[in-house]
């Protein structure tokens, strides 16, 4: 008996030695990582990074995490894998800004373990920054992953530690494994969460919890879920009110095309809706509709200071072709973009700060007839013209890369981004007297926003030495340009 009591306290104090050094081998993994990601970046080409938009220092980014303000400053996060400019196991790569416009790296926020951190969300307190995101964990039996919701914890926003109690939320009420993507809120004294999964018939769908405590969740509602033609996967789920609404913000997977809409692998769009917290329940008011139309834009997420709601959107594409890879990095984010609710959709303007970038304006003039035009890497073009006749404008790079024509067509009414050899985007605008487009082009990439921003692209553009516009149009197209500052890190 003495015998076995012994060498169960042997193996207690061996497990609590364990526990020690498992604690100091992840803050030392931090530190070399740290290391490792300030002597990569010397080896990173610059041709395509950008100048104004988050970026992974080194490595692979894909969606935005965790977007919040906390203490005065806003902070992102993103899908990180910092050893190849390729998907691997996931960490969360950690920017930080003052005015969503002007951005600083931080500390890599959270480190893979047993778990890769997949997608989540963070939550501002008094006493810190929380983090909740999906833990990722590989089993031994189909589908040979477990997806359960772990918390990090941080006094100071930049060190987080992960909660020895996690995983919190470990199982869908149809014990889906498709359980991911954690979007925390407040409401009154609560916490709420939405989270993306899957029927058992394999339907796209949001479950709604509450909690006290964020570590104890009860399951309230379906907050949405696909009638069978809106995909197999909602992803990145997210849940707001918006001048009066409720929007249910998602990125489907498996939707089938449907003429101009739905062409890109995945998708991302909202439903507008009522919500009650009383009853937990989502009526639908507005059905789903694409947020963004260009041919890169997948898995935003929105945060909200001061009644104004910014979104921000991982600015690629997967199962395309990411041509910086062989550069270091791959992936980057979109502009964040500020929303409105006009009449029955969703409108989307850069945030106003953005104004703040502007370097000097290069150019304010009517072009003239096959003019062509150069500018720098990072340039605003506005550009008015009448909106009874096309406008036909080609955006490529000074010395190569690739190119994107911009057309209005009154006839059809259609805005088009082409990318040519037919890889077209283009959707239904109806604007409201004349064209008034703005234009963000940066090193890789082109936003469009249409008007009031009824209508906004976002696509990668691999402009190489600079742009280069040629006016095809049989108009006067009036162009405005200003050169652009760099606000991200190097
Ligand atoms: C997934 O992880 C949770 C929490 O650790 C565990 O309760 C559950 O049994 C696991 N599921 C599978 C299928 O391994
Ligand atoms: C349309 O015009 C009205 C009145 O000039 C203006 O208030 C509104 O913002 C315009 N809408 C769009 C979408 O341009
Ligand atoms: C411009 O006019 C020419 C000649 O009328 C026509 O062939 C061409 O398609 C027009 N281009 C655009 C963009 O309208
Ligand atoms: C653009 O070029 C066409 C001819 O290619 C010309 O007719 C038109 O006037 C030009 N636009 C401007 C603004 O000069």
């Amino acid at each position: 008996m003495a015998l076995i009591r012994n060498s169960l306290l042997f193996i207690c104090f061996v497990v609590q030695l364990n526990a020690t050094s498992i604690l100091s081998n992840y803050e030392n993994a931090k530190i070399e990582l740290e290391e490792y990601i300030e002597n990569k970046k010397k080896e990173v080409n610059p041709r395509f990074r950008p100048l104004y938009h988050v970026a992974p220092p080194v490595g692979w980014m894909n969606d935005p995490n965790g977007f919040s303000f906390h203490n005065g400053e806003f902070h992102l996060f993103y899908q990180f894998y910092p050893y190849d400019s390729v998907w691997g196991p996931m960490h969360w790569g950690h920017v930080s800004s003052p005015d969503l416009v002007h951005w600083k790296q931080l500390p890599t926020a959270l480190l893979p373990e047993k778990e890769q951190c997949f997608s989540g969300s963070a939550i501002s307190q008094e006493n810190g920054l929380t983090l909740m995101y999906t833990g990722r964990v590989a089993i031994d039996v189909e589908p040979y992953f477990n997806e359960t919701q772990y918390l990090a914890f941080s006094d100071d926003g930049i060190n987080f530690y992960k909660y020895d109690g996690n995983p919190v939320l470990s199982r869908a009420p149809n014990g889906s494994p498709d359980f991911r993507d954690p979007k925390i809120w407040m409401y009154e004294d609560y916490y709420y969460v939405v989270i993306g999964s899957q029927t058992t018939d394999k339907r796209g769908r949001v479950l709604l919890y509450k909690s006290s405590d964020m570590k104890s969740w009860n399951f309230l509602s379906v907050l949405g879920e696909s009638n069978g033609d809106m995909g197999y996967m909602w992803e990145c789920p997210d849940f707001f009110e918006l001048d009066g609404k409720f929007v249910l913000l998602m990125s489907p997977q498996g939707l089938e095309p449907q003429g101009d809409r739905y062409k890109n692998t995945h998708q991302t769009g909202y439903i507008i809706g009522n919500f009650n917290y009383d009853t937990n329940e989502f009526e639908q008011e507005v059905a789903f509709q694409e947020i963004d139309f260009g041919h890169d834009f997948y898995a935003a997420t929105t945060t909200e200071v001061n009644g104004k709601r910014y979104l921000i959107g991982w600015f690629s594409m997967w199962d395309e072709p990411h041509p910086e890879d062989v550069d270091g990095w791959a992936g980057m984010a979109t502009l964040v973009r500020e929303l409105r609710i006009v009449g029955s959709r969703i409108t989307m303007q850069p945030v106003e700060e953005i104004v703040t970038l502007r370097n000097q304006i290069v150019l304010d003039s009517d072009i003239e007839p096959n003019q062509i035009l150069v500018f720098g890497k990072a340039v605003e073009l506005i550009i008015n013209s009448d909106i009874n006749q096309k406008v036909d404008l080609l955006l490529e790079g000074r010395k190569g890369g690739s190119k994107a024509w911009l057309r209005w067509d009154p006839e059809t009414r259609k805005v088009t981004i082409d990318r040519g050899s037919g890889d077209i985007r283009q959707v239904e605008w109806y604007p409201n007297g004349s064209i008034h487009w703005q234009i963000f082009l940066d090193t890789s990439s082109l936003e469009l926003f249409c008007g009031e921003g009824e209508v906004v692209f976002s696509s990668r553009v691999y402009a190489l030495g600079g742009w280069k516009l040629t006016n095809e149009s049989n108009q006067t197209v009036h162009i405005k340009a200003n050169s652009l500052k760099r606000s991200t890190p190097e």
